[in-house]
């Protein structure tokens, strides 16, 4: 795969992001070791910087000392993180068929973890999986609703993630479910490094082999800024286009989904604006497809629902919480361990094609993202380089955006979002034993595993 290098990059505190990078090639070609002009690399293992070196290709516009504008990784390279790599994919009452034609898009070496918070077809999907890993993929069915997940992150001190009408299941909620699904990553695959979310209503599943191939590139390129394990990596996908359909004619020129369109507005008058850039610096607003390194997923808090997106973008700014409840952690809970992290902006060459929402699902999409600006910016967010009266303008100017379009809910507010704390602290093997109980894994939804040894998940 071959992307464009970042042209420029913004530093705001320990959260780096990156310029919109581009891919040019879904397969680049490889080239022969060339002098790299940039800081030694040493790589993570098991990507051996042997590899890094040999099939990276840098190039430029020819002229000794230009900086390079583009990079090239190998099949072979990406492979290397693919192998590392769990992708999570969210689904809620989408056609079966489509959830299988995403699942054979993912690449065959990530594992898989499918979170399903459908009313039925449980069973169904189980038939699929077991299908779909016969040719030796690796994949974990799990239903939100299971009884035992519940009761697992209620031992290891979550219990706000509980519905309040039903304790003894999660509440509903894509970020809910995401926050199942990495908890469940990190217990049954401890070994992987990388972390990827991928939409279940994807039509095009040659797509949802882009974005798994972009989440591989960026976090290859990621080491040419930071010695590995130097910093927490996050790639979020920034779709080519959304295809529309006006006066009976498909339209490619959509590069924004309704709800992007506003929330990276607004993100742009926080992270760009104030520096005196008018440019779309921030693309990736509440981009449902991105994958970050397996210690930002456990270090970093997680919003509800599909505020969650956006929420990642705030996160960093916000003072640590200590809000788990639980005697099985030291009862602090910090939301990052202090390392700096690098967000990396893609843009693909797919469309994105899904099923689309309606208008109020648009309006309550947006304002979940506004809601997350709004009230995060009130509780003593501090972002370097933005003085507390520019802060307050916009969230003045964001309420009277959000008066004119309909967002604000009940209460006349927009949205509060749900923060649910950092996973790094949680007792990993608590939560496997309650997850995995006998009588637990009788109740519906219970954990299923595919393409793996005889009992291997459940061994210690
Ligand atoms: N497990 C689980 N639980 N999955 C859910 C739930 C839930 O409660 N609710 C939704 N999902 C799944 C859906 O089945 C789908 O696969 C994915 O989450 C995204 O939900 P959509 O309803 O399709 O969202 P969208 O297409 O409008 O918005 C997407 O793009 C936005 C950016 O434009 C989402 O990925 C948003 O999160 C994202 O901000
Ligand atoms: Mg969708």
């Amino acid at each position: 795969m071959r992307l464009t290098m970042p042209a420029s990059y913004r530093q705001l505190g320990p959260v780096c992001i990156m310029q919109q990078i581009d891919v040019l090639e879904l397969e680049s070609r490889s080239r022969p070791p060339k002098a790299i002009p940039t800081r030694p690399i040493s790589a993570a293992p098991p990507v051996s910087s042997e590899i890094l070196l040999r099939n990276q290709d840098l190039q430029g516009n020819g002229n000794p000392g230009d900086t390079p504008s583009t990079v090239g990784f190998s099949n072979q390279t990406l492979e290397t993180i693919f192998g590392q790599m769990v992708i999570i994919v969210p689904c809620k009452n989408e056609d079966p068929k489509t959830v299988r034609n995403v699942l054979r898009g993912i690449p065959a070496t990530c594992a898989v973890l499918l979170v399903s918070n459908c009313a039925d077809g449980y069973t169904e999907l189980s038939a699929m999986l077991e299908n779909i890993c016969k040719y030796g993929r690796q994949a974990i069915l799990v239903h939100q609703k299971y009884q035992g997940a519940a009761l697992a992150f209620g031992a290891v001190g979550v219990p706000q993630l509980l519905d309040p009408l039903r304790t003894d299941t999660i509440r509903d909620g894509k970020g809910e479910g995401m926050y199942l699904g990495i908890a469940m990553a990190r217990t049954f695959f401890p070994e992987r490094q990388y972390v990827g979310f991928v939409d279940a209503d994807n039509q095009v599943p040659g797509s949802v082999n882009e974005y798994c191939r972009v989440y591989a590139a960026g976090f290859l390129l990621s080491h040419q800024y930071s010695d590995a394990g130097e910093e927490q990596v996050m790639v979020r996908i920034s779709w080519q286009c959304k295809p529309k359909v006006r006066n009976g004619q498909i339209s490619y020129d959509e590069p924004e989904g309704r709800s992007s369109r506003v929330v990276n507005s607004w993100l742009n008058r926080l992270f760009a604006k104030p520096f005196g850039d008018d440019s779309k610096f921030i693309t990736t607003g509440n981009a449902g497809e991105h994958a970050m390194t397996m210690d930002m997923a456990l270090g970093s808090r997680w919003a509800n629902g599909y505020a969650i997106e956006t929420y990642q973008f705030l996160d960093p700014f916000l003072p640590p919480t200590s809000n788990l409840s639980s005697a099985t952690t030291n009862g602090i809970r910090g939301h990052n361990s202090g390392k700096p992290r690098r967000i990396l902006q893609i843009r693909t060459l797919n469309p994105h094609l899904h099923r689309q929402g309606d208008d109020l699902h648009i309006l309550r999409m947006w304002a979940a993202g506004l809601g997350v600006i709004w009230h995060n910016l009130s509780q003593r967010a501090v972002i370097p380089g933005i003085d507390q009266s520019t802060l307050d303008e916009i969230r003045t100017e964001l309420v009277k955006y959000a008066v004119e379009n309909g967002g604000l809910a009940k209460k006349k507010r927009l949205p509060r979002p749900r923060v649910y704390p950092a996973l790094n602290q949680l007792d990993f093997d608590e939560f496997k034993k309650v997850m995995t109980e006998q009588r637990n894994l009788q109740s519906y939804g219970a954990p299923l595993f595919f393409g793996f040894d005889d009992c291997e998940q459940l061994d210690d």
